[in-house]
Order: C-alpha cells, then sequence, then structure tokens
C-alpha cells in the first residue's frame, strides 16, 4: 500500500479559451480513457463540468440527445465505446446519500464514472481518482487542472499528456 509505488505526476494544466476548447479536452479525456477510470469534478457553478463530461461522453460515441444535464437526475448513463456514469451530487443532502444511491458499485466497474462536486463526497470516493479542478478565468476562458491518486488514473494522465 506504498504510495511509493506510484511516483506522483505533475499536474496536467489544461486552459480553455471557450467551450469548443473544453469539448477538445472531453475528446482528449475519452481517448486517454479505460475502464475502471472514476473522475472527480470539482469546481464552481457554471464552470464546465457538466460541459466537459458531456464532451467526453459524446466523444465516446454516446448518442450526444442522451447526453443531458443532470441537474434534477443524479445518476444518467450514456453508453458509447466505454459507458459513462455521471453522478451529480450537488443536490443530495449529505454524503450518505451519495453511499444510498450505490455509487461504489459503479466504480472499478466496466465504465468511466463522473463524480461532480467531489469535495462534498470526498470521502466515498475510491482512493484512484483522476481529479479535475476548474477554474473560471474569464467569461469563457477556464483552467482544468488534473491530477492523479492511484493507477488507474496516473496511466489517464500520463496519456493525456
Ligand atoms: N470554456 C468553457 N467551458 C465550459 N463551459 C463554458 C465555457 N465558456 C462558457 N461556458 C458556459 O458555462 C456554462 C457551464 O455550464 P455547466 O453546466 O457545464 O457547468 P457546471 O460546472 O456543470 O455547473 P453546475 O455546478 O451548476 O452543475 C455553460 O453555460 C457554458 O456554455
Ligand atoms: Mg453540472
Amino acid at each position: 500500500m506504498s504510495s511509493l509505488a506510484e511516483p506522483t505526476q505533475p499536474p496536467f494544466e489544461y486552459e480553455a479559451l471557450d467551450e469548443h476548447d473544453t469539448d477538445t479536452l472531453g475528446a482528449m479525456l475519452a481517448d486517454a480513457a479505460e475502464s475502471g477510470l472514476v473522475v472527480g469534478l470539482i469546481g464552481p457553478l457554471g464552470a464546465g463540468k457538466t460541459r466537459l463530461v458531456r464532451a467526453t461522453a459524446t466523444a465516446l460515441g454516446a448518442d450526444p440527445s442522451s447526453v443531458s444535464s443532470p441537474t434534477f437526475v443524479l445518476i444518467q448513463e450514456y453508453f458509447g465505446r466505454l459507458p459513462v456514469y455521471h453522478f451529480d451530487t450537488y443536490r443530495l443532502r449529505d454524503v450518505r446519500a451519495f453511499a444510498d444511491l450505490g455509487a461504489e458499485e459503479y466504480f472499478g466497474g466496466d465504465g468511466v464514472c463522473f463524480v461532480e462536486w467531489a469535495d462534498r463526497v470526498a470521502s466515498e470516493l475510491p482512493r484512484d481518482v483522476l481529479h479535475i479542478e476548474v477554474t473560471v478565468l474569464a467569461p469563457t476562458s477556464r483552467r482544468f487542472r488534473i491530477t492523479a491518486s492511484g493507477p488507474v488514473s496516473q496511466r489517464v494522465l500520463s496519456r493525456l499528456r
């Protein structure tokens, strides 16, 4: 269980000047992704977390019309080359409500899991997470700072570079 076995990589930083650049990052993530990946998204309201998930799912070949905002839905599933499971935890009352969704059964499974507001449910996430922190720089520009914390996320991060 030593973290020495997994040398940590520096963050990968990506700056999007507009939402099309964010879509490009989603396509890069789709190319780099593998089954069992868990992505934790952190960033304020309207940062572009959902936009990035949508772009990734679309690039994985999911039907874009099936990729809708999960504002009122806690788990959305998009079926492309890899299944995408999208959790929006914003409306959850507490961390236990996330556990009650059965989210754990999705982690390390056949698809890629995206968890919006990952910082709110950190205790329920696996150790191996690709964290993406989104910072709003200007009305349409965003910085995505991506870090890895385990073998799957490290491999995905290496492929992203
Ligand atoms: N570079 C950009 N990347 C992503 N979205 C952008 C960008 N520039 C502008 N936007 C706009 O910002 C908004 C992002 O909305 P989105 O639903 O993806 O945010 P979110 O982080 O999921 O918010 P919430 O926390 O409410 O779920 C959209 O209206 C989008 O058009
Ligand atoms: Mg969202």
